[in-house]
């Protein structure tokens, strides 16, 4: 009975290799290995001999058994990888040959300037127009540049008008407080202590407060500081440049409008408001809005950096950058700035 299983096997062996495809795969499959292949009858009928008998005889039938698996699952796998085979270069060639025109085109994402970069941008470009020299300043400050030589002492309630995040002092030694400037006007005493007049300059910067943030407050913004020094110079040169400035920024219908204000380190100070006769959102429309603090130089700060007396004059502004850039483009909320927020970000 046994050889009988051997011959079996040899034509087994003999008709796999004849196999060509895998339904014939599958005849000999069932043929060989099925349930009612000649083996599985054979393990059937194996209860019928003794436990010896039977011992020996499954051993030889399990060999066989195993041989003949094998020889079925190599043919499968070679059909298995003739398959992938046929369906990788199946999906080259349709690829390498189909291009479909009516597609549309990828659209590659692209970065943006943030809206701050480009209001800056602008603004200094038209300043430069103009002839301004751009001159940057540190966030970090002494107390002195940003407050007692702009005429703002310690006990002066003007002090209050800028809540200043102090750094710790690195000893004792150190000489004037180190602080986060609360504006860019210590740049002004800076420039004039190394430049002799007439000149024209500003200062692009970021400046700290410490205040509770709201859509209209945050603890960090920016501000361009102008500072305009001559011999004959006025408010009127000052109303001039701004309504030039603001009108080619803004390229729409606005009205300026110049108000007495305070700053210690001006004499007179002003405030200067716009309005939108039309404006996009209803929050801008029909209402004043201050942009920035100006004024003509105290000529104590004159006196303090060395000039000939009576001899100069000048002007000083500071603009809110994000006062600007809002309104330019219909920002509901200061916060958005620097919440780093693609969807804010992407819509410039
Ligand atoms: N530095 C002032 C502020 O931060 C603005 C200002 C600048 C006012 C220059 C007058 C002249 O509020």
């Amino acid at each position: 009975m046994v050889w009988e299983l051997f011959n079996l096997l040899k034509t087994a062996e003999e008709e796999i290799s004849s196999v060509q495809n895998e339904k014939d795969l599958e005849n000999w499959r069932i043929k060989y290995l099925g349930r009612k292949s000649p083996l599985s009858l054979f393990f059937k009928e194996l209860k019928n001999f003794s436990p010896s008998e039977k011992k020996e005889l499954g051993e030889k039938a399990n060999e066989i058994r195993k041989k003949l698996v094998d020889l079925y699952e190599k043919k499968k796998n070679e059909f298995q990888a003739e398959n992938n085979l046929n369906f990788s270069l199946a999906k080259k060639d349709k690829k390498a040959n189909f291009f479909d025109i009516t597609q549309p085109g990828k659209r590659i994402p692209l970065s943006h300037l943030h809206p701050l970069t480009l209001v800056f941008n602008e603004l200094t470009n038209l300043f430069g127009n103009l002839g301004f020299q751009i001159v940057e300043g540190l966030d970090i400050e002494t107390e002195y540049y940003n407050f007692d030589a702009l005429r703002i002492p310690e006990d002066h309630p003007a002090r209050e008008m800028w809540d200043t995040f102090w750094l710790a002092p690195k000893d004792k030694k150190q000489k004037s407080k180190l602080l986060l400037r609360t504006h860019t006007s210590p740049m002004q005493i800076r420039f004039m202590e190394k430049h002799q007049p007439p000149f024209r300059i500003i200062v692009p910067g970021r400046c700290f407060r410490y205040e509770a943030t709201d859509f209209s407050h945050e603890i960090q913004f920016h501000q361009i500081e102008g500072l305009v020094v001559d011999e004959n110079v006025s408010l009127a040169n000052f109303k001039s440049i701004v309504n030039n400035i603001l009108m080619t920024f803004f390229r729409k219908n606005i009205e300026i409008r110049f108000r007495n204000s305070y700053f210690p380190f001006v004499s007179p100070g002003i405030e200067v408001d716009i309005k939108f006769k039309e404006a996009k959102s209803s929050v801008y429309k029909n209402k004043w809005l201050e942009i920035m603090g100006a004024g003509m130089v105290h000529p104590e700060l004159f006196q303090n950096v060395g000039y000939e007396k009576n001899q100069w004059q000048g002007f000083a502004f500071g603009l809110g950058v994000e006062r600007l850039t809002m309104l330019k483009y219909n920002i509901p909320d200061i916060r958005l700035f620097f919440s780093s927020d693609i969807r804010f970000l992407k819509q410039f």
